[in-house]
């Protein structure tokens, strides 16, 4: 039978999921992980905490295992992150800087990172959530120290560093469009417009039963690739309110349909990744008591419902 990445590769996308480095000890996850998906995302390996522990001082090992498990199952790599406001180093959050202190703190960060894994991923996602729900930047302290250009110096200085790899922004809840969605749009028209190079826009897709489906998730895809951009749906989950029962599973997979059929339906969605493939590794329960069951596994490895969904829709 055909794997989620045959299929997608017919249609000249990628299908992926993340995976962190406990869950590699386990070996019908990792087989399975090998077998289906043509793409992975280090869950957490790539991000600050894990790549600069001290300053100055990198570790890539985190990072260097899921490259190397990519590599042995011809799989291709998204790096996942450079400059985010969570799971920062100590160090960086422990005290005050300078603009120039932290911009260069940046810089080296950024381009020690993209050098250390140029021609080992493909894309990278620069920037992690960088605006609030209405729209607003989202104060952090690159924000609050170096004003909102750290986003188009943080894209030059990847580039600089590897001029080949994709650039993306990352973000949640802009999978329909709104104000959130609104704030990428004009920022990314605004960064191609003064040369900065961006290539894509990272919806995470972290959806949830309770708040409905993004029905403008296809148009919202079609105004990005209107400004020369690519899009991806980079960290899909649904999750719901626990228990799950017969009726949320099927409507979880009704969704997993939808969200496969809307980036096919756009050529420049170059491809979805899901959050870990089973509920086994899931971060929802642990980030939303009460929910769960997110994922097209169960935790037994099992498939769902909405495994056969995305399967018809591809
Ligand atoms: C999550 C990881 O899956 C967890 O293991 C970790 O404890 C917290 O971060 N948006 C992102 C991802 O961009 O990096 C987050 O990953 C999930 C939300």
């Amino acid at each position: 039978d055909s794997t989620l990445a045959e299929l997608a590769q017919r249609h000249g996308r990628y299908f992926g999921s993340a995976t962190d480095n406990p869950e590699l000890t386990d070996g019908a996850y990792t087989a399975l992980l090998g077998r289906e998906f043509d793409q992975i995302t280090p869950g957490n390996g790539m991000k600050w905490y894990a790549t600069e522990p001290q300053q100055g001082v990198f570790d890539w090992s985190a990072g260097d295992e899921i490259v190397d498990l990519a590599r042995a199952n011809h799989q291709k790599v998204r790096g996942h992150t450079l400059v985010w406001h969570s799971q920062l180093p100590d160090w960086l959050t422990g005290r005050d800087w300078t603009a120039d202190e932290l911009r260069a703190v940046l810089k080296k960060h950024i381009q020690a990172e993209v050098r250390h894994y140029r021609g080992k991923v493909f894309a990278w996602d620069v920037v992690n959530e960088a605006f609030n729900e209405d729209g607003t930047y989202r104060e952090t302290v690159f924000y609050n120290t170096l004003g909102p250009g750290y986003i188009a110096d943080a894209l030059r200085w990847a580039h600089e560093a590897d001029p080949r790899v994709k650039l993306y922004l990352n973000d949640y809840n802009i999978e329909a469009v709104g104000p959130k969605s609104d704030a990428y749009y004009r920022l990314a028209k605004d960064l191609r417009a003064q040369g900065v190079p961006l290539h894509g826009i990272g919806l995470q897709t972290h959806l949830a039963l309770q708040y409905g489906y993004p029905t403008t998730l296809e148009d919202n895809l079609r105004r990005f690739a209107r400004l020369g951009l690519d899009t991806a749906l980079t960290e899909v989950d649904v999750r719901m309110e626990l228990p799950a029962d017969e009726t949320k599973l099927a409507t979880q997979a009704d969704w997993y349909r939808q969200l496969t059929e809307d980036c096919l339906a756009v050529r420049r969605c170059v491809g979805i990744t899901l959050w870990d493939y089973t509920d086994k590794y899931s971060w929802i329960p642990g980030f939303f008591p009460g929910e769960g069951a997110a994922l097209p596994w169960d935790e037994q490895l099992r498939p769902k419902p909405a495994y056969f969904a995305i399967r018809e829709a591809l």
